[in-house]
Order: structure tokens, then C-alpha cells, then sequence
């Protein structure tokens, strides 16, 4: 392992703090965001959930995000080269090599539901939901007949690469610049559009009432969860962009600016949803994984000034969601380059192309998994489609020893007074020491524990209605 040749000097670095926090927002604001919290928060008793997930991302998902950015810029390196650096070469940095492979593998299926988008929205411009009402049909077509599919999956990949490949400054930063004002400025729009509609009271109170009958431990968890995914934590992505920074930036205020923006998106999204769907009578409680492929286009179609209405909306609905999944791609994509280049001494071109080639390749058979192959969509032996193995208990159950291993170190093995040194080079002002210390050593990894005893326990247990519960925090294609 090589892991002192590429000085900070050579990698590159951000251009401003700013850039910094908008890259960390974009990786951190995905399809987690726009697709999955609402639906969470739907099921988990609108602004009950609200209330808890807010609890879960402050008071854990923000310190380790802390420690993430602390890890990645003082260890100078990807995380696997992070980690063995500054714990002196130990064992430790299986977390690091965790990292690197979960956010591959991530990236392959993301692509997949990325390019599902990029198609949503080019049927939409040129308005084919129009035509096609029966939207279970139109994406039950899609998925089985792959060609399509994988066409876009490849598109999608295709721009992360060269996007990644171009480098921190020239490729990941200058997107950056250009994506996350135009996601500020689409979301807007989505949101005047469907607050005027009639009927918006009624959709943003059955969203955010809270309703305290439906929490269980089991929402706790899922709120839990969904605050690591949705806030990139436990896969490297943050240690990455972390190295990238330089010593005289505030890592407390990047890391509260990123999840500040990060929830705000997520709550947004929903103020989008549910006001649309209550606008097009369509049933509130049934708003589950086939939200955005199967209903939302049906609201699409019916709002007014049509056929206008329909096709500026819906395609500025899914360059949203386009723009938010490359954004984050890139993150997922940027953690195995940067080990490439910083520990086997690729070059970054090299190692863009070969990974995000790689990711497409391992991304073919979740794209047929879905209905166009069988064995594929039903698992021999484990009765769920290969996607939804791949986007629910492996990716849950990584991110959550991801970020795991990543507190236990900080707290415990580097140690709480050099990550304070760090953190201190650039806010000498840090104040809240012992409540990060405290959520570091002792609240998150307890946290943590408890979402990987209840994973595996809902993994062994069946019928039990904290299964039935359990749902992927980010995508389930199951139910499609
Ligand atoms: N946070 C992204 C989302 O909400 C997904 C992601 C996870 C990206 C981990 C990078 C690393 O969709």
C-alpha cells in the first residue's frame, strides 16, 4: 500500500468553501431526498417523522458528518489511505475499503434509477404521458424490455465519468457550479406550482400533521437510516470531498450548512408531492415505492393548461430528480477513483473510466431484474429481485457499519484531541466539544448498533409486523 505519494498538493483541492458545501449538498441531496423521505414520512406519521428524523440528523447525522469531513482532511487521502494514515497503518482501514466498495456498488443500481429519469424526462418533454395513462404499463415496459433502459443507465454513467475524469476543479466543482443553482432554481418552481394548486392545504397536512400513533421503534430506525443515506455518511463520500479541502475552512459550519440543506430539500419535496397528488385524486396512504416511475405521472397529465401544463411540469419534475442523482453519482464515483489514483498510482482519466465502466457492467443485471429476466427479479433462495437485494439490506447494512467503524474510530482509535486539532485549524473557535465528543463516542455508535441489530433481526424474523415495516430507506423496487 502506497499511501504518501500523492501529496494534498497533487490531488487538487476546492476552489472556495462554498464549492466545497454545494459539492457536499449535491452528493448529499439525491433520489434519497426527493424519492424516499417523503414517502418515509407519509408512512411514518407526517410530522411525527419530521420531528424525529430532524432529532436523528442533528444529533447524529451531523457529528458523524463532522467526523467524516475531519477524517478525510486531515488524513489528506481517500478513505482507505485516510484511515491507515492516521491510525498508523492499522486494521482500521477495512472501513475505508468498505467505503470503496459499497459506493461501486451503489452507483451501479443508481445509474440504473438515474436513467430512468433521464427517460421520464424526455417522455415527458415531448409528451408522451399524454398519450400513455396507464403509467404502470409505460414503466412495466420499460424495465422488461431493457435495451431501452440500459441505453440511458449508459448515458447517465457516460456524463459521471467525464464529469469525474476532468478532476475536482475542472470537472466535479465546475458542474457543481452550474447544477445546484439550477436544482434551487427547479425546485422553486415545483413548489409555487403545487402550493397554488387546489387542494395543497389538504396535501401538506396530511404530509406534516404529525400523527404520534404511527411511531414505533421501528420509525425511529427508519428515520435513522434514512438520515445516513440521505446525508451521503457511512460510504467515504464525505471522507473524499473532505480531503479536497484546505486547513483554513470551518469544517462545523461546511458540515451544518450540507445538512441543513440537505433536510430542507428532503421537506420540500414533500410540500411538492402531496400537494399534487391530492390535486389529482389520487390516494394519499397508497404513496409508496412506484411514487415518482407510476403516479406521478399521472398527476402530470392533469394539471392545468394543458397539454402545456403536463409537459413543462413533468419534465421539470424529473430534471430535478436528473439533476439530483448526478450530483450525488458523481460523490459515489469520485470515492473509488480517488483510491485508484491515490493508492495504486492510477491516472485519473484511467481510473474514472475503468470504475465507472465497471459500475455500468455491474449495473446490466440489476437493470434486468426487474421483470426482463427471471432468476434475476426473483433470487433463488432469497425472493427478491436483484435491485432490491442490492439498493436495500447490502446497502443499509454497509453504510450503517460504514459509519460505524467510522465514529468508533474517531472516537476511539485516532482519537477525539487530534480530530479537535484539526477541527480547530480552521474554527479555533469550536465550542461545542463535548457534545460532539459525547454523540461521537457514545450516541452515535449506540444509535448505529441499534439499526444493525434491527436490520439483521427483520432479515431472520418473518411476518412479524416490524418486518413488514422495514422498508429500504431509499428505494424498494419491490412493490413496483
Ligand atoms: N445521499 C444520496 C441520496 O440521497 C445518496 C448517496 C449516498 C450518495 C452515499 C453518495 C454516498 O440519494
Amino acid at each position: 500500500m502506497n499511501t504518501s505519494t500523492t501529496t494534498s498538493a497533487a490531488r487538487g483541492t476546492w476552489g472556495s468553501r462554498l464549492t466545497f458545501i454545494l459539492a457536499a449538498a449535491g452528493s448529499a441531496i439525491g433520489l434519497g431526498n426527493i424519492w424516499r423521505f417523503p414517502i418515509a414520512t407519509a408512512e411514518g406519521g407526517g410530522g411525527a417523522f419530521v420531528l424525529i428524523y430532524i432529532l436523528c440528523a442533528a444529533f447524529v447525522g451531523l457529528p458523524v458528518m463532522l467526523a467524516e469531513m475531519v477524517v478525510g482532511r486531515a488524513g489528506e487521502r481517500n478513505p482507505v489511505g485516510a484511515i491507515a494514515h492516521l491510525g498508523n497503518g492499522t486494521n482500521w482501514r477495512w472501513i475505508g475499503g468498505l467505503g470503496v466498495l459499497a459506493s461501486f456498488i451503489v452507483l451501479s443500481f443508481y445509474s440504473v434509477i438515474s436513467g430512468w429519469t433521464i427517460y421520464y424526462m424526455i417522455s415527458a418533454s415531448i409528451g408522451t404521458f399524454k398519450e400513455t395513462l396507464d403509467t404502470d404499463a409505460f414503466f412495466a415496459k420499460l424495465v422488461a424490455h431493457p435495451g431501452k433502459e440500459i441505453f440511458y443507465h449508459g448515458i447517465f454513467m457516460i456524463v459521471t465519468i467525464l464529469t469525474v475524469a476532468a478532476g475536482i476543479r475542472n470537472g466535479i466543482e465546475r458542474t457543481i457550479k452550474i447544477a445546484m443553482p439550477i436544482l434551487g432554481l427547479v425546485l422553486l418552481v415545483l413548489l409555487v406550482r403545487a402550493v397554488t394548486l387546489p387542494g395543497a392545504l389538504e396535501g401538506l397536512t396530511y404530509y406534516l400533521m404529525p400523527d404520534f400513533s404511527k411511531v414505533t421503534a421501528n420509525t425511529v430506525l427508519q428515520a435513522l437510516a434514512q438520515a445516513f443515506f440521505s446525508l451521503s455518511l457511512g460510504m467515504g463520500a464525505i471522507v473524499t470531498y473532505g480531503s479536497y479541502l484546505r486547513k483554513n475552512e470551518s469544517l462545523p459550519t461546511s458540515a451544518g450548512y450540507v445538512v441543513v440543506m440537505d433536510t430542507t430539500v428532503a421537506l420540500l419535496a414533500g410540500c411538492i408531492i402531496f400537494p399534487a397528488l391530492v390535486y389529482a385524486n389520487l390516494p394519499l396512504d397508497k404513496a409508496g415505492p412506484g411514487l415518482i416511475f407510476q403516479v406521478l405521472p399521472q398527476v402530470f397529465v392533469q394539471l392545468p393548461w394543458q397539454p402545456w401544463g403536463g409537459i413543462f411540469f413533468g419534465a421539470t419534475f424529473f430534471l430535478l430528480l436528473s439533476i439530483a442523482a448526478y450530483t450525488s453519482a458523481i460523490s459515489l464515483l469520485e470515492v473509488s477513483v480517488s483510491y485508484f489514483v491515490d493508492e495504486k498510482g492510477w491516472n485519473r482519466k484511467k481510473a474514472a473510466w475503468t470504475l465507472g465502466g465497471g459500475a455500468f457492467l455491474l449495473g446490466i443485471p440489476s437493470a434486468l431484474s426487474l421483470g426482463a429476466v427471471n432468476w434475476l427479479t426473483e433470487l433463488p433462495g432469497i425472493g427478491m429481485s436483484l435491485i432490491d437485494l442490492l439498493s436495500g439490506p447490502l446497502t443499509d447494512g454497509a453504510l450503517v457499519l460504514g459509519a460505524l467503524g467510522l465514529s468508533l474510530f474517531v472516537g476511539w482509535k485516532w482519537g477525539l484531541k487530534r480530530a479537535l486539532v484539526e477541527i480547530r485549524k480552521g474554527s479555533p473557535e469550536f465550542k461545542l466539544t463535548s457534545i460532539w465528543a459525547a454523540s461521537i463516542r457514545f450516541v452515535a455508535p449506540v444509535a448505529i448498533s441499534m439499526i444493525l441489530a434491527f436490520q439483521l433481526y427483520s432479515l431472520f424474523a418473518s411476518d412479524t409486523p416490524a418486518e413488514e415495516n422495514s422498508e429500504d430507506p431509499v428505494i424498494e423496487t419491490a412493490n413496483f
